[in-house]
C-alpha cells in the first residue's frame, strides 16, 4: 500500500529555530515520517518576504537543513529539500493568484499581524501572496496532510478553498489536504509573554529558546521565565499562563504527563520547576546542538543530500504543473 503524502516546511529566517518550531512541528514531522511519504521544505522564498542579508540567508537554509536531520528526519526516507530548488513552486503559485480573491489574501490575520507590526510602508506584494505560495508548496505533491502549529491553520483552510475552485473550475487535479494539529503543543507561548505565541520573529529575544542557543543562556531565559505570584505548579491555562506553558514544554520533552509533573512539583515552588525543565530542555538540545555543527563541518555533503532531494521533489512538483498548464489552457511548447 502507498503511504498518504505529507507536505511540510519551514522558514529559514533566523539562524537557529526556537522551541516552538521543534515542539509544534519538528517533533510531529518526525513521528509521521514513519507512516507517510514525508516532504519536508525549506522555505526560502517565504523567507524573503521579509528583507533578509543575501549572505545570512545561505547561511540560515543550510543551517535549517542541519537542524531538521539533527532533530531526527530522516534525508534518505523523507524528502528533504530547498524550496527554491524547484521552480515550480513559484509557478504554480502564479496560477493560484489568479484565483484568490484579493479580499480573501486580505483577510489572512498573519499577513494583518505583519503588516500592523512593520507598517503599510514596509509591506510588500511578496508578504501578501505568502499564503498562496504555501497553497502552491502543498497542492504541488498531492498532499493529504499538513503538519502545522496553530497559526498555520488558516493558511491550510485557503489552500483547500483554492484546490476546491481549482477542481470545480477546471477538473479534478488537486488532493485536497487536511490540516494534522496536535492540540496540546499547537502554541508554544513566549516566556517574557506568556500570552503571546513564542516567533521567531520577536521583538526581544528574552523570552525565546533557540535550539542552537548555549546552555548557559538557555538556563537563564527558562529560570527568568515570567510566572505569577501565587506559587503553586498547577496547569492552569487561563489564570496561570506561565506556568502552563512551561508544564506544557516539560511534559513534551520528557514524555510525561502534566499530572505527573504537578504532583511531582506540589508545594515545591517555581524555581524547583525551572530547575528541572533546564535539565529537560538541554538533555534534548545538547545532542542536536553537537549534530548540527557536525552537519555544517561538511556543507558540500549537505549541499548534495539537499540536491539529490531537490530532484525528487521536482519529478512530483513538475507533475502536478504539467496538468494545471494544461488545464488552464497554456499553450504547450513544442
Ligand atoms: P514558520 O517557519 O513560521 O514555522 C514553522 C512551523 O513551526 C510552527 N510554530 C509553532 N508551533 C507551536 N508554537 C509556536 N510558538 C510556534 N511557532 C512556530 C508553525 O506553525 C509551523 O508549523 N508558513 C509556514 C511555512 C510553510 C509551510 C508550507 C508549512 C511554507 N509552506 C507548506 C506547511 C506547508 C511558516 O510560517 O513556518
Amino acid at each position: 500500500m502507498t503511504k498518504p503524502r505529507l507536505y511540510s516546511g519551514m522558514q529559514p529566517s533566523a539562524e537557529s529555530l526556537q522551541i516552538g518550531n521543534y515542539i509544534g512541528a519538528l517533533l510531529n514531522w518526525k513521528s509521521l515520517q514513519q507512516t507517510h511519504d514525508a516532504f519536508f521544505s525549506i522555505v526560502d522564498l517565504h523567507a524573503i518576504t521579509v528583507a533578509q542579508e543575501p549572505a545570512k540567508l545561505r547561511e540560515n537554509t543550510r543551517g535549517t537543513a542541519a537542524q531538521y536531520i539533527a532533530a531526527g528526519i530522516d534525508p534518505s526516507a523523507s524528502t528533504l529539500y530547498v524550496q527554491s530548488h524547484v521552480a515550480a513552486h513559484a509557478q504554480l503559485a502564479w496560477v493560484l493568484n489568479t484565483i484568490t480573491g484579493f479580499g480573501e489574501a486580505s483577510r489572512m490575520t498573519q499577513f494583518k499581524d505583519k503588516t500592523a507590526r512593520h507598517g503599510a510602508d514596509a509591506t510588500t506584494v511578496g508578504l501578501f501572496a505568502y499564503p498562496t505560495l504555501m497553497a502552491a508548496d502543498i497542492l504541488l505533491y498531492q498532499t493529504s496532510v499538513v503538519p502545522v502549529g496553530e497559526d498555520q491553520r488558516q493558511h491550510v483552510e485557503l489552500t483547500r478553498d483554492l484546490a476546491l475552485r481549482f477542481n470545480s473550475r477546471f477538473g479534478d487535479t488537486f488532493t485536497i489536504p487536511e490540516v494534522a494539529i496536535v492540540k496540546e503543543t499547537a502554541k508554544i507561548y513566549d516566556l517574557q509573554n506568556p500570552t503571546s505565541k513564542m516567533s521567531k520573529s520577536a521583538e526581544s529575544h528574552a523570552g525565546v529558546i533557540w535550539l542552537l542557543d548555549e546552555p548557559g543562556i538557555t538556563r537563564k531565559k527558562i529560570m527568568r521565565a515570567v510566572t505569577d505570584a501565587d506559587g503553586g505548579v498547577v496547569f492552569d491555562r487561563e489564570n496561570k499562563p506561565g506556568v502552563a506553558n512551561l508544564l506544557t514544554i516539560y511534559s513534551v520533552l520528557a514524555s510525561r504527563t502534566i499530572e505527573s509533573l504537578e504532583t511531582e512539583y506540589a508545594g515545591r515552588g517555581y524555581g524547583d520547576l525551572k530547575k528541572g525543565l533546564v535539565e529537560v530542555v538541554l538533555g534534548t538540545f545538547d545532542p542536536i546542538r553537537e549534530r548540527v555543527a557536525e552537519l555544517l563541518g561538511d556543507p558540500a555533503e549537505l549541499d548534495r543530500v539537499l540536491a539529490s532531494n531537490a530532484a525528487k521533489a521536482s519529478d512530483v512538483a513538475n507533475e502536478t504543473l504539467a496538468t494545471v498548464y494544461d488545464r488552464v489552457g497554456f499553450l504547450p511548447r513544442r
